[in-house]
């Protein structure tokens, strides 16, 4: 039997009609900087998507390119000043930054207030304590997914793969709080057999970026596999999942595209209007 599909692109249509019907309620215009250094062209191809959605939601824009060449010091005062801008709610520096530049130190410059991407150390551990805060966008959009078709999590067993700061930290921060519930184990590149751990999860988060490493023989018969990876191959873009055939044993799959992604993007909206509404009351 083939796996109910987790379409994200209709879950991430419903955040943004929210998003829009919350817009309208305001007196102000919420916005949204985004920074992007350098040529990579993916990460063009993703600010030019986050930008194009926060335009459908009626959020005002503030985009900045600056060269691969710039220096730490030029991009630290374009942090400082949108921190000062007030019409600034949320600000995202697109990650990562070309070698050379101190992309911790410039998370760090963020407003934790305009720290729409969550990744803020003030943020993070907020999250950390299981205190309200701007929370990182993945994770957030993941535990959505999983909300809006209702596959538990309390008590159950999810294998987080990935250990990173963006995405298999925070998450696993976020499944094993009180009210949520689930049993986390975080595997990664170290871990000694991956497919022991996975085999017995009920859901499977696979966030490496290792193109189809999660094969049918890691997934439980009916268990959830949430693929957050997205790696270019020949083969076009490719998942951290092998989708053929993990699609026949799993009880329910993210696709790549069309999965995890376009909850990142509705979830950076969600959160520039929460920013918007912390800092203006
Ligand atoms: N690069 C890949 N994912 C992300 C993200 O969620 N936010 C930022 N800023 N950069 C990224």
């Amino acid at each position: 039997m083939s796996a109910r599909i987790l379409d994200g692109k209709l879950i991430a249509s419903r955040v943004k009609e929210e998003v829009v019907a919350a817009v309208a309620g305001l007196d102000y215009t919420p916005g949204l900087a985004t920074v992007l250094v350098g040529d990579d062209p993916a990460s063009h191809s993703y600010v030019r998507g986050k930008r194009r959605d926060a335009e459908q939601v009626g959020i005002g824009l503030f985009h900045h390119e600056l060269s691969n060449t710039v220096e730490q010091g030029v991009l630290e005062s374009l942090i400082d000043e949108l921190n000062a801008d007030d019409d600034v709610d949320g600000i995202l520096v697109q990650l990562p930054l070309p070698d050379g530049l101190d992309a911790g130190a410039i998370v760090e410059r963020i407003d934790p207030l305009k720290d729409v991407d969550g990744l803020h150390p003030f943020n993070l551990g907020l999250l950390a304590l299981s205190r309200p805060g701007l929370r990182p966008c993945t994770p957030s959009g993941i535990m959505r997914i999983l909300s809006e078709y209702d596959i538990a999590v309390s008590g159950v067993k999810v294998v987080v793969v990935g250990r990173s700061f963006l995405v298999g930290r925070p998450l696993a921060l976020i499944l094993s709080e009180k009210g949520v519930d689930a049993t986390v184990t975080v595997a990664h590149s170290r871990t000694r057999d991956l497919v022991a751990e996975t085999a017995d999860a009920d859901i499977v988060v696979a966030a490496v970026g290792s193109p189809r490493l999660i094969t049918a023989e890691h997934v439980k018969p009916g268990a959830t596999v949430i693929d957050v990876g997205v790696s270019r191959t020949d083969d076009g873009l490719v998942g951290d999942v092998d989708f053929e055939s993990v699609v026949e044993v799993a009880g329910a799959i993210t696709p790549v595209p069309g999965g995890v992604g376009p909850m990142t993007r509705a979830m950076l909206l969600v959160n520039t209007l929460k920013a918007a509404e912390g800092r203006r009351g």
